[in-house]
């Protein structure tokens, strides 16, 4: 390990962009398909690694939705979710806001408890084991109706005191945030923090209503928004993060090639940039790998890397005092380094 690897691991670090169902590596889908007698339309793990590879983000959808269909039980939840604090213990994670995408099990049957109560168990063990804190993000599926996303809130009612915000994710492209307004407005009027993808594939436009039809609190991606001056202006001035994953940028061709990656001209405009993995399973890296990658590919150094870091722990939806805390240690660990 470089100088410069110990430093990204050893960095306390929150993910805020994280699809749970996105950290599905092959061994586990194989294991979980096995145990629930789902047959999956893969010889091997190799086999399975090798289909990653995607023009667009329509293209990952459709994979990684099939993958998610191995996920029956708790069990599965559960274990999914350990592997990831696993890997992000590792990274030097010291607190991960879980993105999950209830519709896409609700379909197949499976009850919104099931995967809740999965995910939980996990994270319970994971901040015993890790010291690792987390919360969950329910995250409605744009390509569905907005009948459906009130239905989905509706049916996730008895845990609103441990969900702590709601996302909008899937295709982008045809599903602009104002579709979901209202929903937006009714999780909000739950008591409910907001988050929303927007500017990944689509126009400055979705990230205008993101803003101020959906009245997020954080913005999932926003690339897109640097071809709008006036766009990045608004998102300087509400200081608003931005959850910028970069090699998910690279695998579905929303950038040419990490050498193109505009991450230090984001933190150059003074956007709150931070980084992370957002399907690391199907994307090639956890989050330390995105770290390097924009370190190696666009020679960023340990002070940039440090306001990465700093950005995703002022920007994530922990208590004031809890922030503050992690930010002593940030310093602490930046005095030795
Ligand atoms: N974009 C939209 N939807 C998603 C993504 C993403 O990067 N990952 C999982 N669902
Ligand atoms: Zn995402």
């Amino acid at each position: 390990m470089t100088d410069l690897d110990t430093f990204i691991t050893g960095l306390p670090k929150a993910e805020l962009h994280l699809h749970i169902e996105g950290s599905l590596e092959p061994e586990l889908m194989f294991a979980c398909a096995h145990r629930n007698g789902i047959a999956i339309p893969y010889a091997s793990v190799e086999a399975v690694r090798a289909a990653y590879a995607f023009g667009n983000l329509q293209d990952f959808l459709d994979i990684y939705y099939a993958g998610a269909a191995v996920l029956c039980t708790a069990r599965d939840f559960h274990d999914l979710a350990a592997a990831y604090f696993d890997r992000a213990a590792a990274d030097g994670v010291v607190h991960a806001e879980i993105m999950f995408d209830p519709q896409t099990h609700m379909a197949r049957g499976i009850a919104f408890g099931t995967v809740i109560e999965g995910l939980l168990s996990a994270m319970a063990e994971a901040e015993a084991k890790h010291g690792i804190t987390s919360c969950l993000i329910m995250s409605f599926l744009r390509h569905l109706s907005e009948n459906d996303a009130f239905a989905t809130l509706a049916a996730a009612e008895p845990w609103f005191d441990r969900i702590t915000a709601v996302g909008l994710d899937s295709s982008e492209i045809g599903h602009p945030p104002e579709k979901f307004a209202r929903v937006f407005a009714a999780a909000a009027a739950k008591g409910l923090r907001l988050v929303a993808h927007a500017g990944e594939e689509g126009p400055p436009a979705y990230v205008w209503q993101a803003l101020d039809g959906l009245k997020i609190d954080r913005l999932d991606h926003g690339n897109r928004s640097l071809e709008d001056a006036a766009l990045v202006d608004r998102l300087v001035g509400d200081g608003m993060t931005l959850t910028v994953c970069p090699l998910s940028n690279v695998k579905l061709c929303v950038v040419p090639a990490i050498e193109d990656h505009p991450i230090d001209r984001m933190l150059a405009l003074g956007l709150r940039a931070t980084i992370n993995s957002d399907d690391p399973a199907y994307f090639g890296g956890y989050i330390a790998d995105n770290f390097r990658a924009v370190a190696y590919g666009r020679g960023l150094g340990k002070a940039d890397l440090a306001v990465l870091a700093r950005n995703s722990l002022t920007g994530s939806f922990l208590p004031p005092a809890a922030i503050a805390q992690h930010l002593q240690r940030l310093d602490a660990f930046l005095a030795m380094h």
